[in-house]
């Protein structure tokens, strides 16, 4: 039983100091800002680590002017007052604690350790490290030269698995935390080990090569690289995500919060600490403070509100009576600080279910009517096309939400292929963004669902007395200032008036800017700029086989046509084959049957029949591009793969232009090249050595390709373009946000006349 204070929590922690880990988390970095606005006289050392781009200090400075801290820069007027504060009241300390036990200076009363890893499915060994292993370290480091109360942040679902009444004690431990820290620790060396076995490689390979064998070798290996690491950490997600279900927790997180309270349980002990262990349920936005609604990026149940706001989640799993443990921020940082005034003696440690359920559950499908009552009254805006419907659920049960999940799937697997296989056009583009959404939708529905799985059908309540009785034990003037009884809520007024709107605010700024599609912004420069086009399918739609036949056909006698066409045609499934495995050996292949042709005879047809077919052929868009870059100033350079007789017709438009080139023996090609084609990567090393020459940098440079086997080339520049683009380069240059144009080309074969054929 908790005895009635006589003292207001702003004098218990007066002349304190209060070590504080997380502080640029969520749920510290409130802490922190309540302790500076409201306990003027406490002191706080944060633990933070710096990074590659900041110290721990710039760090928190650059927190501070987050809106969390709203209210304390309002209330110190400027930056430098505010600095001046944190100068005055906190020590910053830089310090990762998975790297070994910090150096915390003496006169360290309490330590609330809040940071932790709070994915759910984090590799094995990082759960450890950091939620065991590092909070050892911590305490260690903390207890050096101090003998602090320590305030352990936990979380309500370290009971894992169970139903019914879970209360505020120790966890019944059945689980040896040593032995699985220290497996944890190894899987890794054992993963990556099984990662290189030859057979492995061999996989990686051959799924790089699939993708990137038209790029080049050396984007194949990166890719292979990728994909083992990939692999490494799916394998140890898997391993630990099935370690935590066969002891009884639904994924990582909690199994290793769970160890981490015995572990520190167990040390608290052997150095005779005071110590409390604070389990908050879902902690969401702010009711009151620092405003309502304040939140720090999407927690738990955020980025399922907003997916259904968007209209993309027409059922999900979860018992419609099930507990949804929801609460607010400010009360779990209201019932920290109480904490922090309350040491229970050593040898006794107390455990606090800051949590809802018990006093005022808030049902699955309450949660569900609050919300779809909240958008049917402030529907999400359909990027300027009206607004988002939100379905109706009918909670038909996890069986049948999987079943129909599975159904979605392989119609999506169907979809799939069928687009992969449409030739490049807008329809084939179009449908690659509805596979894309579709797939989107079943993968979010889910992973979240397979996620959240036990916290949206739990049927498990946490039980919330002690935590009553500490909210009971403060003066009334604490309990209107620092409120944290959560059978007061109001879930109506909670999720329709402060926490829907707080969550979705993004999504409606978002929907505004989303209107403007990225577009490429041609300007003029003071450094030089290059525009690098590739020709084929962006600047004109004709590709090396067509090229071939237009002056072969001027070559030969129409009685000869068909047997050429014959031949051409009937070899085009192998060249494609040959050409969809590595362009260079299709080039190779296919430049053979230039063998014996006369370069003059050539030159003269391309003179006299080609140059017009191309200038026919060329998109008109493409051409104004073009010369749009050169009224900026920049050079303009085409890259191609056809042979570079071929495609002179269209060197005025360029400052330089690289095509195949073929040799010439005797004033007859060989059928062979003088070089090695440029295409895939070798067209990026060739720019970057011309860039490098030139003394240009690429970060302001424009390249523009319609394949791929493109990438190379258009992440070599600052301002890549995905003209009319194949499927793979359309969904990469969605998800990177490059501009993506449809350059309209000039259809069919152009009208020519060809040289009579000679009397017989
Ligand atoms: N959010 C919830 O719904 C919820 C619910 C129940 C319990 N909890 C518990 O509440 C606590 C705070 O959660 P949160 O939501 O605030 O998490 P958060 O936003 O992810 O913040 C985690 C904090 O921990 C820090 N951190 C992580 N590893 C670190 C390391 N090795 N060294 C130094 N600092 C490190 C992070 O620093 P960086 O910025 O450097 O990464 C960050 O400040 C956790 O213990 C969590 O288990 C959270």
């Amino acid at each position: 039983m908790v005895e009635k204070r006589d003292q207001g929590l702003v004098d218990a922690l007066a002349g304190k100091t209060i070590l504080l880990t997380g502080v640029t988390g969520f749920l510290a970095q409130v802490v922190l800002e309540r302790l500076l606005l409201d306990f003027a006289d406490t002191r706080v050392t944060a633990l933070v680590r710096s990074n590659a781009s900041a110290t721990a200090r710039e760090r928190v400075d650059y927190m501070m002017r987050k809106p969390a801290f709203t209210v304390l820069r309002e209330r110190y007027g400027s930056e430098d007052a505010l600095k001046e504060l944190l100068d005055e009241r906190v020590t910053v300390i830089d310090g990762d604690f998975t790297k070994g036990p910090p150096e915390i200076p003496k006169g360290i009363d309490v330590a609330i350790h809040s940071a932790a890893t709070v994915a759910f499915d984090p590799p094995i060994d990082e759960g450890f490290q950091t939620n065991l292993l590092g909070a050892l370290n911590l305490y260690e480091g903390a207890t050096r030269h101090n003998r602090p109360s320590l305030i352990h942040v936990s979380t309500a679902y370290v009971a894992g698995v169970q139903k019914g009444v879970i209360p505020e004690g120790p966890l019944e431990h059945r689980v040896d935390f040593r032995l699985e820290a220290e497996m944890a620790m190894e899987s890794r060396h054992e993963v990556e080990a099984q990662s290189r076995k030859p057979e492995m490689l061999q996989h990686f390979m051959d799924r790089a090569r699939k993708e990137h064998s038209r790029a080049g070798p050396s984007t194949v290996s990166t890719d292979a690289e990728e994909r083992r690491k990939e692999w490494v950490t799916k394998r140890l997600v898997e391993y630990g995500r099935m370690r935590a279900r066969t002891l009884g927790w639904p994924d990582v997180y909690t199994f290793t919060k769970a160890m981490g309270e015995r572990a520190v349980e167990d040390l608290a002990e052997r150095e005779g600490l005071s110590l409390s262990i604070v389990r908050p349920s879902i902690i969401e936005s702010a009711l009151a403070h620092p405003f309502p609604g304040w939140i720090d990026g999407f927690k738990m149940a955020d980025p399922i509100i907003r997916a259904y706001g968007l209209g993309q989640i027409p059922e999900f799993p979860g018992i419609p009576e099930g507990i949804v443990d929801l609460i607010p921020v400010d009360y779990v940082v209201n019932a920290i600080l109480a904490v922090a005034a309350t040491p229970p003696p050593p040898g006794e440690p107390a455990h606090y279910n800051v949590s809802s359920g018990s006093r005022n559950p808030l049902r699955f499908f309450e949660l569900y009517e609050y919300v779809r009552a909240y958008f049917e009254a402030n529907p999400l805006p359909e990027r300027g096309r009206g607004e988002h419907k939100v379905p109706e659920w009918k909670f038909p049960g996890t069986a049948a939400v999987e079943g129909m999940l599975r159904h979605a799937e392989q119609l999506t697997g169907v979809a799939e292929k069928v687009v992969t296989h449409m030739p490049k056009s807008k329809a084939m583009r179009d449908a690659v963004r509805r596979v894309d959404r579709d797939q989107a939708r079943v993968d979010f529905v889910k992973r979240y669902s397979d996620l959240y799985g036990m916290y949206t059908e739990t049927e498990v309540v946490y039980t919330d007395d002690r935590v009553v009785e500490l909210f009971s034990s403060l003066t009334d003037d604490d309990r209107e200032r620092f409120p944290f009884d959560a059978g007061t809520i109001d879930w109506r007024y909670y999720l329709q008036d402060v926490h829907s709107p707080a969550v979705t605010q993004s999504l409606r700024e978002l929907s505004k800017r989303d209107r403007e599609k990225p577009i490429v912004k041609v300007t003029s420069r003071d450094e030089p700029v290059l525009a690098v086009f590739d020709m084929e399918g962006t600047i004109i739609s004709s590709n090396v086989v067509e090229s071939y036949v237009w002056t072969r056909f001027a070559d030969l006698e129409p009685d000869d046509w068909p047997g050429e066409l014959v031949s051409v045609f009937g070899r085009i499934p192998a060249y494609l084959q040959v050409d969809r495995r590595d362009r260079g050996d299709f080039l190779r292949t296919f430049f053979r049957r230039y063998e014996g042709a006369s370069v003059e005879t050539v030159d003269e047809l391309i003179e006299h029949h080609v140059a017009e077919f191309m200038l026919q052929k060329a998109s008109p868009a493409a051409i104004r591009r073009v010369r749009e870059h050169r009224a900026a100033g920049h050079r303009t350079i085409m890259i191609t793969a056809a042979a570079e007789p071929f495609v002179r017709p269209l060197a005025p438009l360029f400052d330089v232009l690289i095509g195949a080139q073929l040799e010439v023996r005797d004033g007859r090609y060989t059928g062979f090249m003088s070089a090695p084609p440029l295409v895939g990567e070798a067209r990026a090393a060739w720019l970057r050595r011309h860039a490098l020459q030139e003394g240009i940098e690429l970060k302001h440079s424009f390249a523009y390709a319609d394949s791929y086997s493109d990438l190379p080339l258009l992440r070599a520049v600052g301002n890549p373009v995905a003209v009319a683009p194949d499927s793979a380069l359309y969904r990469h240059a969605r998800r990177r946000r490059w501009p993506i144009e449809e350059w309209s080309m000039s259809k069919g074969m152009p009208k020519v006349r060809f040289p009579r054929p000679a009397a017989r």
